[in-house]
């Protein structure tokens, strides 16, 4: 695959980084985590979105169809439970791995319901901002 615009996607509540439950989630604030992963890779253009609400997350989704090589995504706790969510991803047919910065195995259960890992190629989680660096390795694997 060629590997030239990655659309990374943050659901609800991760504008909030840096601010929210900084022991789970880390102390960099969204626009900091952004800046780290764009310039880790100098090479691939990123297109960052962000909104709390599922409807915009599946509008970017059908928007950036024809635009981007790959996609990643972090829809917080819709990635939990959004069916719409996981229809588009399937329905676009780009490769997209899902990333979650905290361990999700080791806390509420709920979250260790994943709804999107069976219409993406890998679930990353745990490894705080790295996780995110993790995905876009696996993507340049694939080229
Ligand atoms: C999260 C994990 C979700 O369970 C939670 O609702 C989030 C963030 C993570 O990155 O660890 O908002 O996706």
């Amino acid at each position: 695959m060629k590997l030239n615009k990655i659309l990374l996607i943050h659901g609800p509540n991760l504008n909030l980084l840096g601010m929210r439950e900084t022991d789970i989630y880390g102390q960099d604030s969204q626009q900091e985590l952004f800046q780290f992963i764009d310039s880790s890779f100098p090479k691939i253009a990123f297109i960052f979105f962000q909104s709390n609400h599922e409807g915009a997350i599946i509008d970017a989704l059908h928007n950036h169809k024809d635009l981007v090589d790959a996609i990643i995504i972090n829809a917080g706790a819709l990635s939990h439970y959004s069916y719409s969510i996981r229809d588009a991803i399937k329905a676009i047919n780009i490769p997209t791995i899902e990333v979650h910065l905290s361990n999700i195995d080791q806390r509420e259960s709920f979250r260790r319901n994943l709804v999107f890992s069976e219409v993406c190629c890998d679930t990353i989680f745990g490894k705080g901002k790295h996780g995110y660096i993790d995905a876009v390795n696996k993507f340049k694997d694939r080229e």
